[in-house]
């Protein structure tokens, strides 16, 4: 990955064995009706907060004003630190770094332990469909091209927008559906032990999975790391939305940077953070489209 800066923070994630609840999520439906011991794949560096309960109350599924969203100005934060826009302009509406960190505590040998999962291989769609958006032109990220910031869910339901249907899509084999008609993507869970780690980029759609089979806790640490940008700000190593301060305050930066055009072209071009892969993603991409 090259140099970085060395964390100072990092983030527990505990998960306490459970059974389905009905407890309906930020993706619009009730635990226990979501497939996957509740694996919900989502990208890091979204806003997060209450939303509209009902349909009826959303005014715009790609855009919406209602109170939840306050001025919509990149001051409105989220119950989960992360802004609704990155940059005072609203063009960026995703916060990003370099990679993702676990260590885990405790075994999580088999699906069923609240194992982190992910959906394998969708960060080359995912950097694909930031191109995309570029190309469109208008925001990157949520309220963009191809990603309506809500979206419908269980019987006259609403979510966020986790993961856009041009990702998704991708997915289909093995994936399961809701009555909603949503698809619930196959994940691929981390079957791993005390002591192990394991590294992903940012743009692997992911998340944490329901503890229903483990006595203790699942216990993991996490860290977000990003690649030293020359002008860019320290990174602790927690954040997911690291060209902000922890609480969305602005940051001071260098004349002549532009932190959101440099996480956006990242976003494009994740690879480019990777000094060590330059060499496999070449092979690989052998035959394929420039990325
Ligand atoms: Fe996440």
């Amino acid at each position: 990955m090259g140099p970085f800066d060395p964390p100072s923070q990092g983030f527990s994630a505990i998960l306490y064995p459970r059974e389905p609840s009905k407890q309906i999520g930020t993706h619009g439906l009730p635990d226990d009706e979501v497939p996957n011991h509740a694996f919900f794949p989502h990208l890091d560096g979204l806003w997060t907060g209450p939303i509209p309960k009902t349909a009826s109350e959303v005014d715009d599924w790609y855009a919406p004003k209602t109170e939840h969203f306050g001025d919509r100005s990149a001051s409105v934060i989220g119950t989960n630190n992360s802004p609704l826009f990155q940059d005072p302009d609203c063009t960026l509406s995703i916060g990003s770094f370099t990679a993702f960190v676990g260590v885990v505590l405790n075994d999580q040998p088999e699906f069923g332990y609240g194992n982190f999962a992910v959906l394998r291989g969708a960060h080359h769609h995912t950097a694909e469909f930031f191109r995309q958006q570029r190309t469109e032109g208008g925001l990157i990220g949520p309220e963009g091209h191809g990603w309506p910031r809500l979206r419908r869910a269980g019987d006259d339901g609403v979510g966020l927008t986790y993961l856009p249907d041009e990702i998704s899509k991708h997915f289909e084999e093995n994936a399961q559906y809701t009555p909603d008609g949503l698809m619930w993507p196959e994940p691929t869970p981390m079957l791993v032990e005390e002591g192990d780690a394991f590294i992903t980029v940012h743009g692997i759609p992911h998340s944490g999975t329901r503890n229903e089979l483990g006595a203790d806790p699942r216990i993991n640490i996490y860290f977000r790391l990003r690649r030293h940008r020359p002008g860019g700000a320290t990174v602790r190593g927690d954040s997911d939305h690291p060209d902000r301060g922890w609480n969305g305050e602005f940051l001071d930066y260098p004349d002549g940077y532009n932190p959101w055009q440099v996480a956006i072209d990242k976003l494009c071009h994740p690879w480019s953070e990777w000094d060590g892969m330059q060499e496999v993603v070449s092979e690989a991409r052998v035959g394929l489209a420039p990325c």
